[in-house]
């Protein structure tokens, strides 16, 4: 059987939306029960629904606290059956009780090469930082904001042309290659944490990849259909 997510989302769903493709291409053995958005009318859920995957809206601004709100989150994920949350642009601290309920099975994006840059509009923060690279991570959530231990990191040149959008363009392009590569090493069974460390058992070795005409290095590797 194959090893069933749920993707929260907040609004573009752009990753959502890779990770469906690299499903329907038939090189991430996952499937997706459903596809959870904070935020009412977002294009996410349009591209769910287009894929005919359920969706589901549990407005944050319905519940008094976050733990109310991630009991609904964990309620909802449990009734589908699914066993990892994927957090894909969702716009929400999670607190323990999201995160307890699915230890070990909860995996955030982050487009920054962790620890640079934490919390909202990091490709901004690293475009006023000058940084002259960047890029993105994927790492398992923990109780701390953009934290736990890192899955994959890909580094994308900042150009001195660039502006902040075709930055975070050329990171998002990488987004898209590495998250569903990751959720594939999380369906299976290959991601082994140990403290801060994430074990692949037999990874690829780094590799340049192309984006947009730049190269990008990614590590680990990226397997064949990534
Ligand atoms: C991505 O850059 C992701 O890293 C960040 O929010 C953005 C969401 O994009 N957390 P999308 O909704 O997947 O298009």
């Amino acid at each position: 059987m194959a090893y069933s997510i749920a993707v929260l989302i907040s609004g573009s769903g752009s990753n959502l939306q890779a990770i469906i493709d690299r499903i329907e291409q038939g090189a991430l053995h996952a499937e997706i029960s459903l596809v959870i958005s904070n935020r009412p009318g977002v294009r996410g859920l349009e591209r769910a629904s287009k894929h005919g995957l359920p969706t589901l809206v549990i407005d944050h601004r319905k519940y008094s606290t976050r733990e109310d709100f991630d009991a609904a989150l964990v309620r909802a994920i449990m009734d589908r059956g699914a066993r990892g949350v994927i957090l894909a642009g969702f716009m929400r601290i999670v607190t323990p009780v999201l995160i307890n309920a699915f230890s070990g099975n909860i995996l955030n994006i982050h487009p920054s090469i962790q620890p640079a840059f934490p919390g909202v509009n990091a490709q901004k923060q690293a475009f006023d930082y000058a940084v002259r690279i960047s890029g993105c991570s994927i790492h398992f959530v923990d109780d701390k904001m953009d934290h736990g231990p890192i899955i994959i990191q890909a580094a994308v040149p900042a150009m001195a042309e660039d502006d902040e959008k075709s930055l975070g363009s050329r990171i998002l392009a990488l987004e898209h290659r590495i998250y569903p590569q990751a959720i594939q090493w999380l369906a299976q069974g290959r991601l082994e944490i140990q403290g801060r460390k994430v074990m692949v058992k037999d990874p690829p070795d780094p590799a340049a990849v192309e984006t947009q005409g730049y190269p990008a290095l990614v590590s680990p590797g990226l397997e064949a259909g990534f």
